[in-house]
């Protein structure tokens, strides 16, 4: 298939075809590894069939609960993580996942087989998009879990972003789109509804290194750190600023659907830190959101850090912990980062 290509005159690619001969070709997804990232293919489509049907299937609204971090829960939230923990239970590829959605994480049950793998999600990215009919996705990062550990405990989901040997998301908008690294590029699927399968319909995407398109939630302004304020106001600046040129401002609320814009056309997303909540790092979560998207995000040639570190290299050590993020375009990354270190 060509590089950067798209169109159904292609030969079709399906994920599974595709997962086979990348284990082949380059020998990075082992049998295991394969099936795992097949079961979280299927689990989207779900989540995607539910997503599509809306309020014919009564999935709108709030479920009237909270989850840890204090977030109401929406029905397609609860939805969304059943369906992964369903899926992905009892195939023997996982010894635990975590999720958003759960205080604690979960151990695949004695009565199936456990595997070497540790699954995270944010099983519905973008809640707050739900009701409104705009895109929203499932993020997930995928782990090994670490040899010598016996029961899993959660010090085993505590990794290092660099750790991990896959991850993705899966956007519901006008397509369903399932976005994919195993450590070697980025490529993305498109669903086939009437077929039932995921297609390849993007090789080694890669993010432009220049940009001149942000995205940040600009009504936060007056929380920020000044190294932020400074780079959104040379952005704002325009033509007539030391930038020299006008920039563009997008904002969707979903993360997956911001990133997924990045990797299309190039920008930078930032969900700084911010004074509303100063002892919490940012609003983001490090395990399943800002370590596969910025993972992604390197794979395809862009960067990530939290103003001042290499995201993937920040070492966790709680499972929900938060993290500032700053992604997308290499150079306007490595910008805003410089800002936070002459800050210092
Ligand atoms: P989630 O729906 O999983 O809680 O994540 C929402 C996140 C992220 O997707 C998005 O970038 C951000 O929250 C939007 O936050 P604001 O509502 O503050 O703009
Ligand atoms: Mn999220
Ligand atoms: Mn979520």
């Amino acid at each position: 298939m060509e590089k950067h290509a798209s169109g159904a005159h292609l030969k079709r690619i399906s994920l599974t075809r595709y997962l086979v001969e990348e284990q082949r070709e380059h020998g990075t997804i082992p049998g295991e590894l394969r099936l795992l990232l097949e079961v979280v293919a299927r689990a989207c489509k779900s989540v995607s069939n539910n997503v599509n049907k809306g309020a014919l299937a009564g999935i709108l609204g709030s479920a009237g609960t909270g989850n840890v971090q204090g977030e109401t829960q929406q029905k397609l939230d609860i939805i969304a993580n059943e369906v992964l923990l369903d899926a992905n239970e009892w195939g023997g590829h996982l010894a635990a996942m975590a999720s958003e959605e759960m205080d604690s994480f979960y151990e695949i049950p004695n009565r199936y087989p456990h595997g070497e793998y540790l699954l995270l999600f944010d099983p519905l990215d973008g809640s707050s998009n739900i009701d409104v009919n705009v895109s929203i996705g499932t993020i997930f990062s995928v782990l090994k879990k670490p040899l010598q550990s016996g029961n899993v405990c959660e010090n085993d989901f505590l990794q290092p972003g660099v750790k991990q040997v896959a991850a993705g998301y899966a956007i519901y908008g006008p397509q369903t789109t399932m976005v994919l690294t195993v450590g070697n590029g980025v490529h993305s699927f498109t669903l086939d509804r009437e077929a039932g399968s995921f297609v390849l319909t993007q090789q080694d995407i890669r993010i432009p290194e220049d940009t001149k398109e942000f995205a940040i939630n600009m009504s936060n302004m007056r929380h920020w750190d000044a190294p932020v304020k400074r780079y959104i106001d040379e952005c704002l600046q325009g033509k007539e600023g030391v930038r020299g040129k006008d920039f563009n401002m997008r904002w969707i609320a979903s993360m997956v659907a911001d990133v997924h814009r990045i990797l299309c056309r190039g920008g930078i997303f930032m969900y700084p830190w911010d004074k509303r909540e100063p002892d919490k790092p940012g609003k983001l979560r490090l395990l399943y959101e800002a370590n596969p998207m910025s993972f992604l995000v390197e794979q395809a040639g862009g960067a990530a850090t939290n103003g001042r570190q290499r995201i993937l290299e920040v070492t966790p050590t709680a499972l929900h912990q938060r993290v500032s993020v700053v992604l997308g375009s290499k150079n306007e990354v490595e910008r805003v980062t410089k800002y936070h270190l002459d800050a210092q």
